[in-house]
């Protein structure tokens, strides 16, 4: 079979996973990264340009004869990149700039749920200050409040006391805190349950779910402090019984497709429906038009199929004829951060002990740069330390060794990624 010149869109631990898996499959030819960082230029060549330059990915592409390109993050999935990239014939996997807005705009998220009786959160949409405040006044709390928009996961508030929904309100409609991605908030019934990833493969029909994965978006230890972009994740997930697996697809994936395309915005890309595990049931929380970070570092390594020959199959539409494989093994990812993060965070500090990693540990680089031929930190996460096991506790004892091998100054990280596997 012929071979494919791929280009990756992105650069943090997600990525490196992509880049890491692709480069261990027979159909890939040269493989590029934009813009990467440095633990992604041991398997690919990164290229100097930015995820959200539309017109220069293009044309470099094209100059690049390149066959496929793959896009990590959302927004320049929104922007209308791969729509970009069709036009001059290039295939690319992602969500059409249409089929995008599910994850770029929440209220068309749960307009679209609403209308196909897709299990979320009761909510409503606002524009206006005053309106926004009586519906939350007439419901019972907690609340949250959700920007529409792109809000680089800084766009969900929740809120104990009407006081704090009225500042939130307040923060992001009328003092604009987010931009415009706050023009629009939701208000929507605070759910209540564990959390649950289910990433899928969709070719604008059908959804091959992949393996679940739990990820941990507080900072600190116990799900305390502030959300961040994700600390960890493992896969599988005891909470995610193929009885349950069973339900999201009967009453989320299929249905989610069927309406999508039912609006003309068929959806061919990774669907990630970030979820709530209720007593009721599975609800959609939101949805991502991506794979997830630092989901994909652990569902990646358990994936035995080509990853190549799966996006090749979803964007011929052909996704049914094909058997997606994966390893029994369990699968955990640790982020060391930098200090500081989710907030301000110093960049350049040495990242010490990489080469005393064991070959079965694998180290995706989320943000890492090179200084002198050593790797420095460059950003809020900075690496996703990740390893396999018979079981989560095996390959949480190797990840957890190895991370205690690696060190730069004021790295943090949780010390119990996949305690509700424990
Ligand atoms: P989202 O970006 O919509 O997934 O929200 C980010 C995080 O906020 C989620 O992972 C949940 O932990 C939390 N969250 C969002 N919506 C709700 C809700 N309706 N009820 C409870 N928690 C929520
Ligand atoms: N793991 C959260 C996200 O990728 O949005």
């Amino acid at each position: 079979m012929e071979e494919l010149n791929i280009l990756i869109i992105g650069g943090g631990g997600r990525e490196h996973a992509i880049a890491w898996k692709l480069s261990q499959e027979k159909r890939t030819g040269r493989l590029y990264c934009a813009p990467g960082n440095a633990g992604i230029s041991r398997v690919a060549q990164c290229i100097q340009l930015k995820v959200d330059d539309v017109s220069n990915i293009v044309s470099w592409a094209l100059q690049n004869k390149i066959d496929l390109v793959i896009v990590g993050p959302e927004l320049p999935l929104t922007l209308g990149l791969v729509d970009a990239l069709a036009d001059v014939g290039i295939r690319a996997f992602g969500p059409s700039k249409k089929a995008a807005e599910i994850e770029g705009s929440k209220a068309f998220a749960k307009n679209l749920m609403q209308k196909y009786g897709i299990p979320t959160a009761k909510y409503a949409v606002f524009t206006d200050r005053e309106s926004a405040l009586s519906f939350a006044r007439g419901m019972k709390g907690p609340w949250v409040v959700k920007a529409d928009g792109l809000a680089a996961g800084k766009g969900v508030l929740i809120c104990k006391t009407i006081e704090d929904t009225k500042q939130a309100i307040e923060e992001v409609l009328t003092d604009k805190s987010l931009g415009d991605a706050g023009k629009k908030i939701v208000i929507e019934e605070f759910l209540e349950g564990e959390e649950l990833s289910i990433l899928a493969f969709c070719d604008g029909k059908t959804a091959i779910p992949m393996v679940p994965a739990q990820d941990h978006k507080q900072i600190f230890d116990g799900d305390q402090g502030p959300n961040t972009g994700g600390m960890g994740a493992y896969s599988p997930v005891p909470l995610a019984t193929p009885a349950l697996l069973q339900e999201i697809e009967q009453s989320i994936l299929r249905p989610i497709l069927q309406a999508m395309e039912q609006e003309g915005k068929p959806y061919c890309g990774v669907l990630y429906p970030g979820l709530m595990i209720t007593a009721e049931g599975p609800k959609v929380l939101e949805f991502n038009a991506r794979f997830g970070d630092p989901e994909t570092q652990v569902i990646l390594p358990r994936l035995q199929t080509d990853l190549v020959e799966i996006i090749m199959a979803a964007l011929d539409k052909r996704l049914t004829e094909i058997q997606v494989k994966w390893q029994d093994q369990s699968c955990i990812t640790v982020v060391m951060a930098s200090a500081g993060y989710p907030g301000a965070y110093q960049k350049g500090l040495p990242i010490r002990g990489l080469e005393r990693i064991p070959p079965d540990v694998l180290v995706f680089h989320s943000g890492t740069a090179f200084r002198e031929e050593e790797f420095v930190t460059a950003g809020g996460r900075v690496l996703s330390v990740t390893a396999l096991g018979k079981d989560i506790k095996e390959a949480k004892a190797k990840a957890y060794r190895a991370v205690e091998n690696i060190h730069f100054e004021g790295c943090q990280y949780r010390r119990d990624i996949a305690h509700r596997a424990n």
